[in-house]
Order: structure tokens, then C-alpha cells, then sequence
């Protein structure tokens, strides 16, 4: 997607670590026109497999996701990583790791939002080890329902989460794809593809 690699380049920051900073249209600031371009070609990707429901994992996610649950005309699920007060019936539980943070999350789904006849689209801003990914979709199987893709905004695909869930079936499409953040330079797939 031309408009967000352009985005990337122009305001995406390496730190440390093979981080990409994108807190000026993503994560912390966020652009609602770029976030409506995203939903508009997520929904496009998508809308073939007939999805009933968006699932995300707060927070970064929620934009994306949202945009995108609004333009297939499904409600989003938030998966929680704090379960509210709120919350006190049964729920779906699943444990993340996170590589980059080093701790296990819990993320938690109400039963009564998902059921064994929804069709569920994950959304999410970041795609690194997989490992939130694969939370939602455990979300997903004790419900009964079914994933019928996986929506990313930003691939780092020099790590291993996009060919996890490739290799387990998922159909994972990707944005931005990320080659290298080597030597502080944002290296994309596309172009590295292109020679
Ligand atoms: P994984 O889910 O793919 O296994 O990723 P990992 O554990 O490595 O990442 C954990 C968190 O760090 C996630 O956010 C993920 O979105 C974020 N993240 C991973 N790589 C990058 C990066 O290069 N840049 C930025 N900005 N974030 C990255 P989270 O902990 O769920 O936080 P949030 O959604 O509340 O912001």
C-alpha cells in the first residue's frame, strides 16, 4: 500500500533494538486518513470470506481495526490484556509472550462476544514473532469459530511471525513488509524484491 510505505519512510523511526517508531500515525498520534485507507483495503482484501466479526488486541491494534470493522459493517472485539471490572462473565483466555517486552500477557474475549458461527478477521498494527497473533486465534478455536485471515498494518518480516502463521494455513496479507531495519535505514520487502 503506496500511502502507507510513503508514511513509513517519510515519519517511521529505527531505535534501538530493530524497533520501527511509527508513533506519528500509528500508535500514538494517529492519522484517521491513513487509518481509513487501511480499513478501506483491508475490507477489500477480505470481504470474499464473508468475516462476521474484526478481532483486534489493545491498544495499538484498536485503530486499524476499527477502520476496518466499519467498512465490512461488522463490530469489532477488542481482546483485553487487563480483564475490566466490567467483565464478569465467562471468557476466552489466551496467553501471549512478548519477545520484545519479555513477559507473558494474559489477553481475555468475553464468551458472549464470540460464538462457533462467527467468521473472525484479525487485525493487528504489528506482526513480529506472531505471538499476539496466535493468541487471537486460540481465542478464535474456543470459541469454535473460525479465522478466515489475518490483517497486518506493518510485517518485520526478518522475524518469524509471518511465516509462523503462513505455515499453519492462515492467510496473512501485509501492507508494509518490512525487510531490514539494519544500520537504523527501513529496508521494505517490495523494494529489496525489485532489486
Ligand atoms: P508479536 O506479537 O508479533 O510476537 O510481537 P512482539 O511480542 O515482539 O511485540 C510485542 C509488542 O511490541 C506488540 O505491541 C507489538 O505490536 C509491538 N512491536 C513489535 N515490534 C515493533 C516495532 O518494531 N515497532 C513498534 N512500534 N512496536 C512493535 P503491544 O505490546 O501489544 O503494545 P500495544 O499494542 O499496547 O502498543
Amino acid at each position: 500500500m503506496r500511502a502507507l510505505l510513503e508514511k513509513i519512510a517519510a515519519e517511521g523511526e529505527v531505535v534501538a533494538g530493530g524497533v520501527l517508531k511509527v508513533d506519528r500515525f500509528l500508535n500514538h498520534q494517529v492519522d484517521p486518513h491513513l487509518m481509513k485507507r487501511i480499513g478501506e483495503e483491508f475490507a477489500d482484501q477480505f470481504r470474499g470470506e464473508r468475516p462476521t466479526k474484526v478481532l483486534t488486541l489493545e491498544s495499538s491494534g484498536i485503530s486499524p481495526a476499527l477502520m476496518t470493522a466499519y467498512e465490512l459493517g461488522v463490530p469489532l472485539v477488542v481482546a483485553r490484556k487487563r480483564r475490566p471490572l466490567t467483565m464478569t462473565g465467562e471468557v476466552y483466555r489466551a496467553e501471549v509472550y512478548s519477545f520484545t517486552k519479555q513477559e507473558a500477557n494474559e489477553i481475555v474475549v468475553s464468551r458472549s462476544l464470540l460464538d462457533g458461527f462467527d467468521r473472525v478477521l484479525i487485525i493487528d498494527d504489528f506482526l513480529a514473532n506472531g505471538q499476539a497473533a496466535l493468541g487471537m486465534v486460540e481465542v478464535v478455536r474456543q470459541a469454535g469459530a473460525a479465522v478466515v485471515g489475518i490483517g497486518i498494518v506493518i510485517e518485520k518480516a526478518f522475524q518469524d511471525g509471518g511465516r509462523l502463521l503462513r505455515s499453519r494455513g492462515f492467510r496473512v496479507v501485509s501492507l508494509a513488509r518490512i525487510a531490514s531495519l539494519a544500520d537504523g535505514v527501513i529496508r521494505f520487502h517490495e523494494e529489496v524484491m525489485n532489486g
